[in-house]
């Protein structure tokens, strides 16, 4: 029998047939190939956590505004909780965003390929801007598309995945001043990267930034916040499914924000510490072309061998690091690696090091 033709369903949720391989998970290999650490949590807060899900009314739908999780997430970052929207995950609140628009996007590219799969997703037109070929942003470019296409919302990642860079202060203000419609900055890097932007909420009523516990080592716990203008959330709020934090979510959430977020925060600053070791080593070895990042991974471009081959050579090593040329004609040739620890660090520069040595 063939297959039925199911044209009731959208044809852009056909399979593209490019299904993406999970990477191989041998535990002998080093991966420096993910972007989420491995968060270890004490067996005390684990305890508390256990007896916390016990005490729960499972039989009992969940304060839908997640008052005390708000309150948890407030006081630890110095924002007012009426001016937090919490959601499964960032992802889930780039959803809600998406949905909430009455307009284009401005996006740049590369950037999270999660943008514009959303974007397709809820119907939302794209406007792009493309980095340069050293993958920085040109506000000046960036600035004249928001003239040209006047977007309801722009999305930038701070630090932007996957290149890394950050954003500088006065390039927020820039375009904060210059939307006519919302700006997102996606945060889900900032405990790696020099400063958040949290601080300039109050200043531009159009601003919002999001942030995650994903990249802090909490990927599992699928937790995000939106910290915006009430006004803004107040309608955000509207598109967005009831009882999206469930009550798991609420009690994990409010227990990790107030007994694991320092020390997982401590660790980020530390890893931080070590990517800028990590991006010296790099610049000192000779034919490798490192990336300034702000993020807990770093970009390379290997100049005088094909990244395929120092992918394999790496590989071959026992080191899991990716190759990212595939996502974007601007990322011909580059490899990501993930800051890991000290010595996997050491062991990852040797093996890098002794590849470049080899035959072109
Ligand atoms: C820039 C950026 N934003 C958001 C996310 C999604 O984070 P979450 O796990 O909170 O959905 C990711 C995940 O890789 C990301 O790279």
């Amino acid at each position: 029998m063939s297959a039925p033709a199911l044209t009731w369903l959208r044809t852009d949720l056909k399979d593209d047939g490019r299904p993406r391989p999970l990477p191989e998970d041998r535990s002998s290999l080093l991966r420096l190939d993910r972007l989420e650490p491995a968060a270890t949590l004490s067996p005390r807060l684990l305890r508390k956590m256990g007896s916390t899900f016990s005490s729960l009314a499972l039989s009992r739908y969940p304060d839908t505004g997640s008052t005390d999780l708000k309150k948890s997430i407030g006081r630890y970052f110095h924002v007012d909780p009426d001016h937090i929207l919490l959601g499964k995950g960032s992802d889930e609140l780039l959803e809600v965003l998406f949905l909430a628009i009455s307009g284009p996007l401005l996006l740049v590219e590369p950037s999270f390929p999660m943008y514009q799969n959303l974007a397709r997703l809820t119907g939302r037109p794209v406007h792009t801007v493309s980095l340069e070929d050293d993958l920085s942003l040109d506000t000046g470019k960036l600035l004249d598309a928001i003239r040209q296409h006047a977007p309801a919302l722009v999305v930038l990642s701070h630090p932007n995945n996957p290149t890394g860079e950050g954003l500088r202060p006065e390039e927020i203000e820039r375009i904060a001043t210059a939307s006519p419609g919302g700006l997102l900055i996606d945060e889900a890097y900032a405990p790696y990267a020099r400063r958040t932007y949290l601080d300039l909420l109050g200043k531009f009523p159009n601003l919002m930034v999001l942030r995650s516990l994903s990249k802090l080592g909490l990927a599992a716990i699928r937790l995000g916040w939106l910290a915006a203008s009430k006004e803004i959330l107040v309608r955000l709020d509207k598109a967005r499914l009831p009882y999206n934090v469930d009550g798991l979510l609420q009690a994990a959430g409010g227990l990790l924000c107030r007994e694991a977020l320092p020390t997982l925060e401590a660790r980020a600053r530390q890893t931080a510490a070590r990517r800028e070791h990590l991006f010296a080593a790099l610049s000192g070895i000779p034919g490798i072309h490192p990336f300034p990042s702000q993020a807990n991974f770093i970009l390379f471009r290997p100049l005088s061998m094909p990244a395929s081959r120092v992918d394999a050579g790496l590989r071959s090593r026992g080191i899991a690091v990716r190759d990212i040329s595939p996502d974007h004609p601007l990322l011909r040739d580059c490899l990501r690696v993930t800051v890991g620890e000290r010595h996997e660090l050491r062991r990852f520069l040797e093996a890098l090091s002794s590849i470049m040595k080899g035959p072109v």
